[in-house]
């Protein structure tokens, strides 16, 4: 069983409701609540653990919401490393408009680090006795977190030699980008805080990845596109993979299926092509699945051999 560690500085209790129309004023009165521990390195680990990983999230926690994310987070089936932490763990909010078909996501910034916490995140990973086969650490940093934590991440990904995937966007991204990393997923606009220049065609897109891998800031690009699909880029190579024409019920963990799907097969030992496969049948499969819930494996196994992945010729540098 692959073993799959996941670092959430900023977890959340992810609550989901869906109300006939968002309006102002007005009581919007909701019907139905689920909750879901979530950010993104933990429903990385959620996704891992469906399809079969040995999956364990470290995060920090605290307050009653901290024991609740705890208790959702060992529903799952995933092991929890949890730093205790002085605040209260944040919850976020989606609201589906049931007349618009449209979500409303409503992120809180999540409570304050204070520097021992943030450093004992760093440490349990830094300390565990396990190897594990993959470390993502995927998320929004909370206030008090310094903004190369990531950066710090993959010093200790680098030196305990376990390849080490990030998902994160803005400053944290850049900041995190000084340490090589080995895979990262961004979106569209992700890439865009990262490379300056017209952004629009694969050969555009393709050229971006490629600068951040010419210069030594990460080994795989990951570039996912929305109901565009995605790309795949590494130094000498680059893919596509089609997006499967579903009409989204949720399109909400579709980047965190994705990578989960991505990393577990990667800790698996598979080609990056055929995690590239996977990745996409998962961003697929989250799709069918409501509010903030993740793909199901089922449907993951499902979609996987309707993803056609097309390598992309590229003239050659020599020629
Ligand atoms: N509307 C859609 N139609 C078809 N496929 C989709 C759609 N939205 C997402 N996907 C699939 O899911 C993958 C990941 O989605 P996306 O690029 O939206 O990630 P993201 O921006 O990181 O999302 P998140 O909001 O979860 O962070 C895409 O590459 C694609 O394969
Ligand atoms: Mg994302």
């Amino acid at each position: 069983m692959p073993i799959v560690v996941t670092l959430t500085p900023n977890p959340a209790v992810d609550i989901s409701t869906s109300v006939d129309r968002v309006e102002p004023v007005r009581k919007l009165r909701c019907s139905g609540e689920s909750r879901d521990p979530g950010g993104g390195g933990i429903n990385v680990a959620r996704v891992a653990s469906r399809l079969g990983a040995r999956a364990i999230a470290i995060y920090p926690a605290g307050g009653f919401t901290g024991q609740r994310l705890e208790s959702l987070v060992q529903g799952e089936g995933v092991e929890s490393l949890v730093v205790p932490i002085q605040g209260e763990t944040r919850e976020d909010l989606t609201v589906l408009d049931e007349t618009t078909h449209e979500e409303y996501r409503f992120v809180l910034p999540g409570p304050h680090l204070r520097d021992v916490e943030w450093m004992a995140c760093l440490k349990v990973l830094a300390e565990m006795e396990l190897k594990p086969d993959f470390i993502c650490a995927s998320g929004s940093l909370p206030p008090g977190a310094p903004e190369d934590f990531y950066a710090r991440v993959a010093e200790i990904a680098e030196i305990r030699g376990v390849r080490f995937a990030l998902d994160t966007s803005g400053p944290a991204l850049k900041a995190a980008l000084r340490d090589r990393v080995h895979l990262i997923k961004p979106n569209l606009a992700e890439l865009r805080e990262l490379v300056a220049g017209a952004l629009d065609e694969d050969r555009s897109l393709i050229g971006a990845c490629r600068a951040l891998i010419a210069q030594g800031r990460t080994e795989v690009v990951a570039l996912t596109l929305g109901a565009q699909g995605a790309l795949l880029v590494v130094a000498d190579a680059a893919w596509r993979a089609r997006p499967l024409p579903i009409r989204p019920l949720s399109t909400v963990g579709a980047g965190d299926s994705f990578l989960g799907a991505m990393v577990w097969a990667l800790a698996s030992k598979l080609r990056l092509e055929e995690a590239f496969r996977y990745g996409a049948a998962a961003g697929a499969a989250a799709l069918l699945a409501p509010g903030t819930d993740l793909c199901g494996a089922a449907n993951v196994r499902r979609f996987l051999p309707q993803i056609e992945i097309e390598r992309i010729d590229e003239p050659s540098v020599a020629a």
